[in-house]
């Protein structure tokens, strides 16, 4: 069976870089990102760089870029027996769109976010959490688009707080502010973990 595992974290927490090197370890593995590389992804990109993008259409654009990769990279490379590993993913629309819509029209935007979703996404296998504090993620991404500011940074990371404690056991919380040595060893003692559990993890659909 194949697993789905997810890196999530504030920007500036070193995920890029650690998918980078884990490439160069796991070369059987199919690394992956969100926003994509496709057309959808590029859609999302430009409305994260435009300050006056609709929140709510935004939420709809990164979660029909979800949708893409769903259907063209995840769900093949799972059938075919390929563990994927995804460079953010649902959650980053549950942390970072939940803390965009909040105090808008939409009421509880976690839970809507959430059921959005349940009909066609699937649950990651396994979800490594890059722990930092905003302040110090915002020093190291140096803000280049508005979901990059400390107070909203703020709020995406009680979000991520929120998502963890609902499910304590999908998560793996990583500690980011050390060296990256540090942060890769972590993380590839956990990935050892995972993979050895391979067959017995469940794949609930969302
Ligand atoms: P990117 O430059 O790819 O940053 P990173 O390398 O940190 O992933 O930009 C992704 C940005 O988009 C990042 O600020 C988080 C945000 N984002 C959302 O707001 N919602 C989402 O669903 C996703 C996937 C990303």
């Amino acid at each position: 069976m194949s697993t789905l595992i997810t890196l999530e974290g504030l920007d500036g927490s070193g995920k890029s870089t650690i998918c980078e090197s884990l490439q160069n370890i796991l070369p059987e593995v199919t690394f992956t990102r969100e926003p994509t590389d496709s057309w959808y992804g590029d859609l999302v990109t430009e409305s994260m760089y435009n300050d006056d993008a609709d929140s709510l259409a935004e939420l709809f654009l990164f979660t029909a870029d979800h949708a893409a990769h769903l259907s063209r990279v995840i769900r093949p490379s799972l059938a075919s027996g390929t563990t994927v590993i995804s460079d953010r993913y649902a959650d980053s629309r549950f942390a970072y769109q939940a803390a965009a819509l909040d105090n808008s029209r939409i009421d509880a935007p976690l839970e809507y976010i959430q059921s959005i979703h349940e009909p066609f996404s699937r649950r990651p296998d396994a979800t490594i959490y890059l722990d930092i504090d905003p302040e110090t993620a915002v020093t190291r991404a140096g803000a280049t688009n508005k979901f990059e500011r400390v107070q909203y940074l703020e709020r995406v990371a009680t979000q991520y707080e929120q998502l963890i404690a609902a499910e304590p056991t999908r998560f793996y919380r990583v500690d980011a502010t050390q060296s990256i040595v540090d942060v890769k060893e972590d993380v590839n003692t956990i990935l050892r973990t995972i993979l050895d559990d391979e067959t017995s993890t469940q794949f609930d659909e969302w």
